[in-house]
């Protein structure tokens, strides 16, 4: 439940000369123990200093997230990563060079100085050097390793805009430095570099087959990617995610399978007089026309292609209910090395409500 009991300090950035002293300010709130959200290519990110657990248990407590759930720590310098992990191998010393910074994050054996709490009690740290600037100028200036999950209420949607930010987060961190749009829109690829063969813990938009072409070697899917009763080896992945209050669904198989398992639903939706949204690429609408001129339904673009998709699932989701919709209705999307992380976020976001073919 949201508490809306601090005083949020808003931090537009402008593009011009103060955007400096803002980041200046954020980097203070950081280093003396206080939460500041920022932005990165993937998502929002809350951070907090990742060597302090207090600090650390605002993040937490801000989000209402599970203490079992552990952080990833955003560095901007390799320095911080000697700091943060012990271990480091050729193989990830090959993937730091090919993907930082950028959408990967590491998982390797953790120092001392990490907090037990920011790593759920696990022996693992997860790292990251995000490819956006203000998010690397803000941890450089902070001179510390900065602890950051989505910056979302724990369960919801991750956050890609700055007007939902404000409507879930104001009041709940100390700062918020609003900019544009997070680029990829899903949140990165998490690999763990402590296993052999490696396991993808998580899918973005860094593919399995670019890891594999970079290390020259196999590296496989954490088994619940395609089995979803398997326990996750990434504690956060086994929590329902991405929801929004509306009953996501999502229609799986060849495109005819997809609009004959949508629409019967929604002749029954329309009957009952729900309030549904077909979402999927713009080049589908023509499918869903006769249905989505009635008041009841309407056609959601997702974008017109899968990446564009990425860019903008967060934000339908988020839609459905600014919408007020009883019923939402993904197609499934298979192009592309990023449907994976599409689909595995579709997937947690309908909590099995899906038509297999
Ligand atoms: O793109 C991103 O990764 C964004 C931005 C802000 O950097 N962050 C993000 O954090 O998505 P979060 O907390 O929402 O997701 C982190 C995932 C969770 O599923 C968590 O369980 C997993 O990474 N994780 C973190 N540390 C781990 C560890 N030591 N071992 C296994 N999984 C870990
Ligand atoms: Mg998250």
């Amino acid at each position: 439940m949201k508490k809306n009991n601090i005083k949020t300090l808003i931090l537009k950035l402008e593009k011009n000369s103060d955007d400096e002293n803002k980041l200046r300010q954020a980097a203070d709130i950081l280093k003396s123990g206080g939460t500041v959200i920022f932005p990165t290519e993937t998502v929002y990110g809350l951070g907090a200093n990742a060597l302090d657990e207090l600090a650390a248990a605002k993040i937490y407590s801000a989000k209402g997230r599970p203490s079992d759930n552990p952080l990833i720590i955003h560095i901007s310098s390799y320095d911080q990563l000697s700091e943060v992990a012990l271990q480091i191998d050729e193989n990830s010393k090959k993937l730091i060079k090919a993907f930082w910074p950028g959408p990967l994050t590491i998982i390797f054996k953790k120092s001392s100085i990490v907090p037990d709490s920011i790593t759920g009690g696990l022996g693992t740290v997860a790292v990251r050097m995000p490819s956006n600037e203000t998010a690397r100028n803000l941890i450089e200036m902070s001179c510390l390793p900065i602890a950051a999950p989505s910056a979302n209420l724990s369960g919801r949607p991750s956050i890609t805009s700055s007007d939902h930010l404000i409507e879930e987060m104001d009041g709940i961190v100390d700062a918020i430095i609003i900019d544009e749009d997070s680029q990829i829109g899903l949140e990165s690829t998490v690999i763990d570099m402590t296993r052999s063969p490696a396991v993808i813990l998580r899918p973005g938009k860094i593919s399995r087959l670019q890891i594999e072409n970079v290390l020259g070697e196999k590296v496989i899917n954490d088994e619940h990617f395609k089995n979803q009763n398997a326990v996750p080896i990434s504690p956060g992945m086994k929590y329902k995610h991405y929801s929004p209050k509306a009953e996501v669904f999502v229609a799986m198989g060849s495109e005819e399978e997809m609009i004959l398992s949508i629409t019967t639903k929604i002749k029954k939706d329309l009957y009952n007089n729900k309030k549904t949204a077909v979402a999927a690429l713009s080049s589908r609408a023509e499918s869903y026309e006769d249905f989505c001129l009635s008041p009841g339904c309407i056609f959601i673009s997702l974008g017109k292609d899968e990446n564009e998709a990425a860019h903008n699932l967060f934000r339908v989701l988020r839609k459905a209910d600014e919408l007020n919709l009883d019923k939402i209705y993904f197609e499934a999307i298979y192009e592309g090395d990023i449907s994976e992380a599409i689909m595995n976020r579709l997937l947690k976001a309908c909590g099995g409500n899906l038509s297999l073919f």
